[in-house]
């Protein structure tokens, strides 16, 4: 059996799809950015990658040294190709610059590169997340700097987002807006192979996802379908629940897309202004296009997240994701 390659599928996107060329080539250079992180996660305290940096990023994180190396691969590979109008990253305040040495493109790419830091040392599954949009109108071909403004855009005009997971193996999970397709990483071959093709969330689950800790610090309506789904076959809901927390969104969203489940990280009352911890352009946009691409649902509580107006590039956003059943339930409680 012949095997298909990352380039090959997209090959085929763009004669059977329209999928264009540009486009291919910029998703191409972004898998080739994550197949170099993944090599250097992967050599962890041999290659020197562990530990935090003196730094903080805009969100007053601390930045972990892989956090910024792995942001420095990514605009490092993308910056010369053409296809690019600009970038943003969870590690950057502004957007980043196309330098005026390389041409300028059609679109505009947002990362988290490092999603699940807290992870790094410990040796659990992180990963990439990114999203891909178009710049409106002609900022592609004028001289001034790219603004905030270009990237604020509702997830509903993404036109790809997949992310990259570092685990017991490298897989990118991949939408063009045609379904999502798997590849796990070939370290002989160098490739990402097609291994999960057209990936479908189950529609109802018994596990769900969540940081219990911050449980005092929810609001009435999560407390409440927590509480329910913490109640099992005794409770409202009639059956059991099993609970995994990863603290890793491309590890917990991975499971949810393999075998179902339900994925919360609400608003709490710890930083009461703040409407959640995960970032809505390059966290909660590309995971929400995946998991509707995959037959699930996202929503902030309230509405669907792709159609959230974003106002702010590192704005945070509530997230409920994963199987439609549970995540239309818990939105209802929501509504009263
Ligand atoms: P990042 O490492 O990019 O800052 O994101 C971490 C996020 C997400 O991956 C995860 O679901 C969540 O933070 C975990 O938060 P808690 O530590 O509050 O559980
Ligand atoms: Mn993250
Ligand atoms: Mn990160």
């Amino acid at each position: 059996m012949s095997r298909v390659t990352l380039s090959r599928y997209l090959i085929e996107q763009t004669r059977s799809n329209n999928t264009p060329a540009d486009l291919r080539f910029l998703i191409e250079v972004v898998a080739r950015a994550c197949k170099a992180i993944s090599h250097q996660v992967s050599k962890g305290a041999l290659g020197g990658v562990l530990g935090s940096m003196e730094t903080e990023n805009v969100q007053g994180e601390v930045q972990k040294k892989l956090d910024v190396l792995s942001n420095e691969i990514l605009l490092e590979a993308n910056e010369w190709g053409g296809t690019l109008a600009g970038m943003a990253s969870e590690e950057m305040d502004k957007p980043y610059q196309i330098p005026g040495r390389y041409p300028k493109g059609a679109y505009l790419l947002l990362f988290d590169p490092l999603d699940g830091s807290s992870n790094i040392d410990v040796n659990v599954s992180v990963g990439t997340i990114f999203s891909v949009l178009r710049c409106p109108g002609n900022c592609f071909s004028q001289n001034d700097s790219l603004g905030d403004e270009a990237f604020l855009q509702p997830g509903t005009k993404q036109v790809a987002a997949g992310y990259a997971i570092y685990g017991p193996q490298t897989m990118l999970m991949l939408t063009l807006g045609d379904g999502v397709m798997g590849f796990t990483l070939d370290r002989e071959l160098g490739s990402f192979v097609l291994t999960h093709d057209n990936i479908r969330v189950p529609h109802s689950t018994a596990e769900f996802a969540i940081n219990m800790s911050n449980q005092r610090h929810w609001d009435e309506p999560v407390k409440r379908y927590v509480s329910e789904l913490l109640a099992g076959e005794e409770g409202p809901l009639g059956k059991n629940y099993n609970m995994r927390w990863i603290a890793s969104m491309v590890a917990d969203v991975h499971r949810i897309l393999t075998r179902g489940g339900l994925f919360m990280y609400p608003w709490d009352a710890r930083e009461p202004e703040k409407p959640g911890k995960l970032r809505l352009m390059y966290e909660a946009n590309p995971m929400s296009f995946i998991i509707e691409q995959a037959g699930g649902a996202a929503t902030d509580g309230k509405q669907r997240i792709l159609e959230v107006e974003p106002t702010s590039l590192h704005q945070r956003v509530p997230v409920f994701l994963g199987s439609p059943e549970e995540v239309e339930r818990v939105t209802g409680y929501h509504k009263g």
